[in-house]
């Protein structure tokens, strides 16, 4: 099938990144967040970043306009009922994915693709709550999406053929670079990041080196652009931690149990970027 609408369903981090990253690739979008006032600021702050973009030269006027012309926004789940294919990008909770995707198969049209953004959960499980397993897949972009080059295509067992080549479809013509993947936890990318990351926190807890050192060793030794900790904070320490924990579930790999540290972090509301404050401190604009 060719996708010419989406519906983005999540307007966080990722879900505004992706709405831009299609807008922009000329799908017609339509962005959902459960509050009105929510998908407004979101709609705003796009408004907002694309002014910035033709500002410094990386936009033309004609193109700011017409992608912000291909973006909607709305509380309301059944404005999504007449799209080709929906993301979700809600909080990293497989029970909150699993309603949302049986909200999903009631309101989208028969036919339409419903892909789910998640970093580590079975898209299996997301795929049995519907009557349409067949049309259900993974398709995990990266932070921030815009910027980003690949994208993650996660193929359940359940997955038609079709899905999944009507998603690296839409994945190229955002103009990024798919790679497929089976459903494990992880993927290929936070398979092998986040014992990385996970270990980073360790070591900052063993008071082995600081925080700046850590980061400074691994951008100067690995040529890594950012350290550890600049790079939990932008993931998000909320995000990062249902990653591990969903990597745990599925390996039982001690390298995946979390670092208390990182639990404490996110118990004390220290998210990282996104609440102004993780393992750095963020001056909000
Ligand atoms: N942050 C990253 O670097 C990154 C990268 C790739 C994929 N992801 C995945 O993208 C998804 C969203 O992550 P994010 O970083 O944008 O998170 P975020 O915290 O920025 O946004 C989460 C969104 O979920 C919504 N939400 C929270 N609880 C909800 C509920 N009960 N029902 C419906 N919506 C709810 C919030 O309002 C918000 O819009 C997750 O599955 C995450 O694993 C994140």
């Amino acid at each position: 099938m060719t996708v010419k609408r989406v519906g983005i369903v999540g307007s966080g981090i990722m879900g505004a990144g992706i709405a831009e990253t299609a807008a922009k690739a000329g799908f017609e979008v339509v962005l959902r967040s459960r509050r009105q006032e929510t998908a407004d600021a979101t709609l705003a702050a796009l408004e907002k970043s694309l002014a910035k973009q033709v500002e410094r030269g990386k936009l033309s006027e004609e193109d700011r306009s017409a992608t912000i012309a291909r973006v909607t926004v709305t509380s309301d789940l059944a404005d999504l009922a007449g799209v080709d294919l929906v993301i979700e990008s809600v909080v990293e909770d497989l029970e909150t994915k699993k309603h949302l995707f049986r909200e999903l198969d009631r309101t989208v049209g028969d036919g339409a693709i419903l892909a789910t953004n998640t970093s580590t959960l079975p898209v299996v499980e997301l795929a049995m709550e519907t009557n349409r397993p067949g049309s259900v897949c993974g398709i995990h972009f990266f932070n921030p999406a815009p910027a980003m080059s690949l994208v993650e295509i996660v193929r359940p067992l359940t997955a038609a053929e079709e899905t999944i080549a009507g998603a690296r479809a839409f994945a190229i013509a955002c103009g990024k670079d798919p790679v497929e993947v089976k459903d494990q936890a992880g993927f290929i990318v936070n398979h092998l990041l986040f014992p990385y990351l996970n270990n980073a926190v360790r070591l900052l807890e063993q008071g082995v080196a600081s925080r700046d050192d850590i980061d400074t060793a691994m951008k100067g030794g690995c040529n890594f652009p950012m350290g550890p900790f600049a790079l939990l904070d932008l993931v998000g320490l909320d995000t990062s931690l249902a990653i591990l924990d969903a990597l745990y579930t599925e390996f039982r790999d001690p390298h995946y149990a979390a670092v208390p540290l990182l639990r404490r972090m996110v118990t004390a509301g220290r998210l990282g970027r996104k609440s102004g404050e993780g393992f750095y401190e963020y001056h909000r604009k």
